[in-house]
């Protein structure tokens, strides 16, 4: 693929369809916003990191189109995804007398697309937002199907909306400052797309993982193309979640347990689904339903992309038991059961509703002390 030919990935959702548009040089280029609805006023949500990146250049581009575009910048960090960071855009928001024909601009990582588009859903029972994700993560999945939330002390992600942007532009040049701990684990949200549907880019991504890594624009250009695709898709066929979506939280559960179990903060989401993938898949192979050759093949790709795929001795404090714990406290929980993605093979995954909790904790108990 040329890295300088635009990528559109469409969204198909009836009224609420959308294009997700893929290239260097978007984000700053008024082309990119010009078929978007006229208003007053644009609001740029963004961040402390971010905003100094990257803010003048969203606002000067958005300036002749909107006649007033004003900016609100949030502390960084998944510890800011919070009410009180909400309320710093609905401040700037009802501060600048903006209606509800504003635009909400995300300009940033997950944490501030999933907050501004939040805002966006409840600001007067809903204004138009758009995403500019300037995280690999954020450009191949969180801008992309219309989850919104903040967390709650109790949960992560657990307050929040269904509500989809008006467009998505990834801009790969963001990319270019981006660390490259955050690159990785930007990675692991990738990867999840082959064991879960598409054994052909898993084969891509191990052939290609160097190039990746050195953020050679062909591959970042198809990495982001081809996520979003296979996102699309399953957005497309279920929007809110009853069913197949499920899979896209493949590792999510053993990885939510690994965040609260090892520490908040220690681990980036990225890492700790990462490292919740491998777990996932030898927990498929446990059950026989996976062949330990390909839980393997899944934990190499995990590794090439600097990513752990198993659990450090650090961890041998925590048991099995614990790390269970943690798992209750999961929007999938459904009354006493945990729903779990596992793998009949790689590009196929199923939701298991008969995994016993005490066997989660067994098997958890043997990868600490193997
Ligand atoms: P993030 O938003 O915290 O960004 C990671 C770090 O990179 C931050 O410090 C940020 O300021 C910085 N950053 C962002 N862009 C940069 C750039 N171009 N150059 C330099 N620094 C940059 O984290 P994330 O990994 O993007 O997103 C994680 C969040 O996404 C979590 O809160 C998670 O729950 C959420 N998420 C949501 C969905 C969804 O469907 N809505 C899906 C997956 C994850
Ligand atoms: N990242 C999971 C989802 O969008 O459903």
């Amino acid at each position: 693929m040329n890295s300088s030919d635009l990528q559109i990935v469409a969204i198909d959702l009836a009224e609420r369809s959308y294009h997700i548009a893929i290239r260097g040089s978007l984000f700053d280029n008024p082309l990119s916003y010009v078929e978007l609805p006229a208003a007053h006023s644009a609001l740029i949500v963004t961040n402390t990191t971010v905003g100094p990146l990257y803010a003048e250049r969203l606002q000067r581009a958005l300036s002749g189109k909107y006649p007033q575009v004003h900016t609100v910048v949030l502390p960084d960090g998944e510890a800011f995804k919070t009410w009180e960071s909400l309320n710093l855009i609905f401040d700037a928001l009802l501060g600048h007398g903006c209606d509800r024909k504003t635009i909400l601009f995300a300009l940033g990582g997950g944490v501030v697309g999933d907050m501004a588009g939040f805002a966006a859903a409840s600001y007067m029972r809903g204004v138009p937002f758009v995403q500019v994700p300037t995280t690999l993560l954020a450009q191949v999945d969180s801008s992309v199907g219309g989850k919104t939330a903040i967390n709650h002390p109790l949960g992560k992600n657990m307050i929040g909306a269904f509500y989809q942007p008006l467009k998505v532009v990834c801009d790969l040049d963001t990319l270019k400052t981006l660390p490259d701990r955050e690159l990785s684990a930007g990675l692991a949200e990738v990867i999840k797309y082959g064991p879960i549907a598409d054994m052909d880019f898993l084969g891509w991504l191990e052939a290609n993982m160097d190039a990746a890594l050195a953020r050679e624009p062909a591959a970042l250009a198809h990495i982001v193309k081809r996520s979003c695709e296979i996102k699309a898709d399953v957005v497309g066929q279920d929007e809110r979640e009853s069913g197949l979506r499920a899979i896209l939280n493949f590792g999510h559960t053993f990885g939510h347990a690994i965040e609260a179990g090892l520490g908040y903060g220690e681990w980036l989401h990225g890492e700790a689904v990462a490292l919740g993938m491998a777990l996932a898949a030898r927990y498929s192979a446990r059950r026989s339903e996976l062949s330990a050759a390909d839980a393997d093949r899944a934990a190499g790709v995990i590794a090439a992309a600097g990513l752990p795929a198993h659990l450090p001795t650090l961890a041998l404090s925590c048991d099995g038991a614990r790390l269970v714990d943690h798992m209750r406290y999961d929007k999938k929980v459904e009354g006493t059961t945990l729903p779990f993605l596992l793998l009949r093979a790689i590009g196929n995954a199923y939701v298991a509703r008969d995994v016993d909790l005490a066997d989660i904790a067994a098997f958890l108990d043997a990868e600490l002390h193997s």
